[in-house]
């Protein structure tokens, strides 16, 4: 495959690569630094406006809403018919052709080249924004919502379908090594109905670097990178769909408590366990085997197999 590839600087020049897609050892070294990287172009023209159909569609038919794959990651989900960023996990799931396109192969040969060749896409997810929209979206890091007695790298790879910038919801990062401890977290407002998590560690807001993409680029960060966006002001919602590629789960001996994960009770996890009690479990398996390829399974089956005990004791 041979694309161009531009990637913007932190001073916000932009430099351009042509040939086989691939990151330049700059790109490489600025991440291994900063944890996140800004390109300019990651999806083509023509996929970003199938994509964004395919995601409306999702949006408007409510797709995953009854199984807990949709639900609103800002808000306690009083209203579900006014969320304030509703999220939609595995949208590929309901649409596959989400990831057969250009989009999803040039995001694994760059997962690869970040975290390395055993990187594999361990789940995809979409986030809108609604226009004139007041919620921003809590400073944090992905890490926080894990199981802290695994450990991995994962990359997330978060496609806008509209040029983003600070009017309209970009996201923003503070630099700092990709291996960075996970700091405290805790509930928004600290009402444990809300997915979302807001990071209450030691960190300086002033460094902030908000990243302004246009439609099919990408910012790419890691599981360890503090991130927050800013609300949506413009007259359009802003959608965002997101690869997550990870390395496999290994298991850490001296684990560290992550207390903000207990004792959380979101209508978004209800739905779910219902749903799989209801024999949705079945289905849930067999969506997950039948789209990775068999030299996956002996490597995966471990860590999917404690995610689900975990899932149905309401972890
Ligand atoms: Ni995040």
């Amino acid at each position: 495959m041979s694309a161009v590839l531009s990637e913007r600087s932190m001073e916000g020049a932009a430099t351009a690569t042509s040939g086989p897609f691939e990151l330049g050892q700059a790109e490489r070294d600025r991440f291994a630094a900063q944890s996140f990287l800004a390109l300019d172009r990651l999806m083509p023209e023509a996929e970003v406006a199938t994509t964004r159909a395919t995601l409306e569609r999702l949006f408007n038919s409510r797709a995953g809403y009854a199984e807990g794959a949709r639900f609103d990651f800002l808000s306690a989900e009083d209203d579900p018919d006014k969320p304030a960023m509703p999220q939609i996990l595995r949208p590929s799931v309901y649409a596959p052709e989400l990831l057969r396109g250009p989009a999803a192969a040039n995001a694994a040969i760059v997962a690869r080249e970040l975290i390395g060749p055993e990187a594999r896409l361990s789940f995809d997810h979409v986030m809108m924004k609604p226009p004139h929209d007041g919620a921003a979206t809590p400073w944090h890091q992905d890490d926080a919502f894990a199981d802290p007695a695994f450990d991995m790298r994962s990359v997330s790879i978060w496609i806008p379908l509209q040029a983003v910038d600070e009017r309209n919801g970009c996201l923003a990062f503070v630099p700092g090594s990709p291996r960075r401890d996970v700091l405290p977290h805790r509930s928004p407002g600290e009402d444990g109905r809300v997915h979302g998590l807001e990071c209450v560690g030691d960190f300086d807001l002033a460094e902030a670097v908000p990243c302004p993409i246009p439609a099919g680029g990408c910012t790419i960060h890691t599981g360890r990178t503090l991130h927050g966006a800013g609300p949506n002001l413009s007259d359009a919602p802003r959608y965002a769909f997101v690869m997550v590629f990870s390395t496999p789960k290994r298991p850490v001996a001296d684990q560290a408590a992550r207390p903000w994960l207990e004792g959380r009770q979101t209508a978004r996890a209800e739905r779910e366990r219902s749903w799989m009690r209801r024999g949705g479990l079945v289905l849930h398996v067999w969506r997950r085997l039948s789209s990775m390829p068999l030299s996956d399974y002996r490597r995966l089956l471990p860590g999917l197999l404690a995610r689900l005990g975990g899932r149905l004791a309401g972890r």
